[in-house]
């Protein structure tokens, strides 16, 4: 059996997916973690890397060039909570239902493993149809609100090893499911081969997470952060299954999270692939993304909406309005620090997630506070980092609208609403 996946030390400038030169197009600077948010104790102990972004001109892949090392990352105290959107509740809900009447209606004894399963979200559902299910879940705290509630949870990264053992234990999977999690994850070998190891001959790997198809079109650039390692498309999830002896045999593009695909991988020649593959992988040459002069433009981009972003708070500050942010995000880290947001242009951010109030963000340091805080305080605008859950913060939040306070949106343009 082979060492952990952490414990080998990565070539940088090299694909995680083929091993070949990784080409940078993007460099968002020196970056804090992006769910690290601090206590005042922790001000000055601050861990920082370089977030940029490359092209493999090989397998085309678009990934991070440098990884952080992932118990930093993913620990006792990660602190997203996937339950806190209700409309992420129902996509999970229904997610789960689609699976529960399609791939684990078929067999005698149908098992699902799911990576990242965070507070169960997801196999909530699988748990009250009764279905044998396993959620893989390194990160302690969340991981433990769902065992509380009856999901089987293993408290360890997925990766060859761990996957193995579960294969040993419990037999194959009928299907893998990871949702905003196979994206995390830079030791990508490990993991296919895990896969690999723990799929049914007819099983299927199923996964969703931001699709740079989306990214590029929205010049949406605080998708890039730590934790997202991969940015991925039908033609390279088409080339990474190949070198896996996988296949690509469905696309759905999703609504969620600011633009999503979800994957269906079998093994090789085990299913017949959909037309939807053929079509997102046309769309992608007309469009062009997987050229590095689509890339560079995108690039070209993200400093103008950067220049446009902090013109527009230098203005309203100047101007002597108050000026406030919505959802302490990991993608926020990103935004805040590349175009250094601090207090002087954002007193506050608000967020309901108890594990991030009262504590700084990452890098500007901006605290966060309840809701409540923020419908006191009532600002003049309200920047909108957790854009992609814009319809429901809107809704909750009416009467911010209806006070007169007005919504700073920076996806796909820097603008006022
Ligand atoms: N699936 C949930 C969702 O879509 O809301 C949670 C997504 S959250 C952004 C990513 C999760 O992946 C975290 O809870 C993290 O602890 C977990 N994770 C990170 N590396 C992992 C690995 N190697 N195996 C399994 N889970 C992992
Ligand atoms: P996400 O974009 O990574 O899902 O993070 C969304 C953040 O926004 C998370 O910290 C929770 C917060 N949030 C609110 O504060 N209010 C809300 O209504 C929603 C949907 C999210
Ligand atoms: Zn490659």
């Amino acid at each position: 059996m082979s060492e952990p996946a952490s414990t080998r030390k990565p070539d940088p400038g090299r694909c995680r997916v083929c091993g070949n030169d990784v080409v940078k197009f993007l460099d968002l600077g020196r970056q804090p973690l992006s769910d690290a948010f601090l206590t005042p104790k922790d001000i000055g102990h601050e861990f920082f890397y370089r977030l940029a972004v490359g092209f493999c001109a090989d397998c085309t892949m678009v990934q991070l060039m440098e990884e952080v090392p992932r118990e930093r990352m993913f620990h006792q105290d990660y602190p997203y909570h996937s339950s806190g959107s209700s409309v992420m509740r129902e996509h999970f809900a229904e997610t789960a239902r689609r699976f529960l009447e399609t791939e684990l209606a078929d067999t005698d004894d149908p098992f699902i493993v799911e990576l990242g399963c965070n507070d169960g979200i997801m196999l909530k559902t699988v748990r009250d149809a009764g279905v044998r299910h396993l959620g893989f879940e390194p990160s302690g705290g969340v991981g433990r609100l769902a065992a509380s509630e009856g999901i089987r949870v293993r408290e360890d990264f997925f990766e060859e090893r761990t996957a193995a053992d579960v294969r040993g234990r419990e037999g194959t999977a009928d299907v893998i499911y990871a949702a905003n999690t196979l994206c995390h994850i830079p030791y990508m070998d490990s993991v296919l081969r895990g896969v690999d190891t723990l799929l049914a001959p007819n099983g299927v790997f199923v996964f969703e997470d931001p699709y740079l198809g989306d990214i590029v079109e929205r010049t949406s650039f605080d998708q890039i952060y730590d934790e997202h390692f991969f940015f991925f498309t039908a033609r390279s999830v088409g080339e990474m299954a190949r070198g896996a002896g996988l296949e690509l045999v469905d696309v759905e593009r999703l609504p969620v999270h600011g633009g999503e695909v979800r994957y269906t991988l079998a093994r090789a020649e085990a299913r017949p692939p959909s037309p939807a593959v053929a079509a997102l992988l046309a769309e992608e040459a007309e469009r062009g993304l997987a050229d590095p002069g689509t890339l560079e433009a995108f690039a070209n981009r993200v400093a103008r909406h950067r220049d446009d972003l902090v013109a527009l708070l230098r203005r309203l500050r100047a101007e002597g309005r108050t000026v406030a942010a919505y959802g302490a995000t990991a993608k926020s880290a990103t935004v805040t620090n590349y175009c250094g947001i601090g207090t002087e242009l954002v007193a506050f951010v608000s967020d309901s997630t108890p594990a991030k109030q009262d504590r700084l963000s990452p890098g500007m340091h901006l605290p966060v506070v309840p809701p409540e805080v923020f419908a006191k305080a009532r600002p003049d605008y309200a920047l909108l980092f957790a854009w992609n859950h814009a319809e429901e913060i809107m809704r909750k939040e009416e009467d911010f609208a209806r006070d007169g306070g007005r919504w700073i949106l920076y996806v796909p343009e820097v603008r006022v609403v």
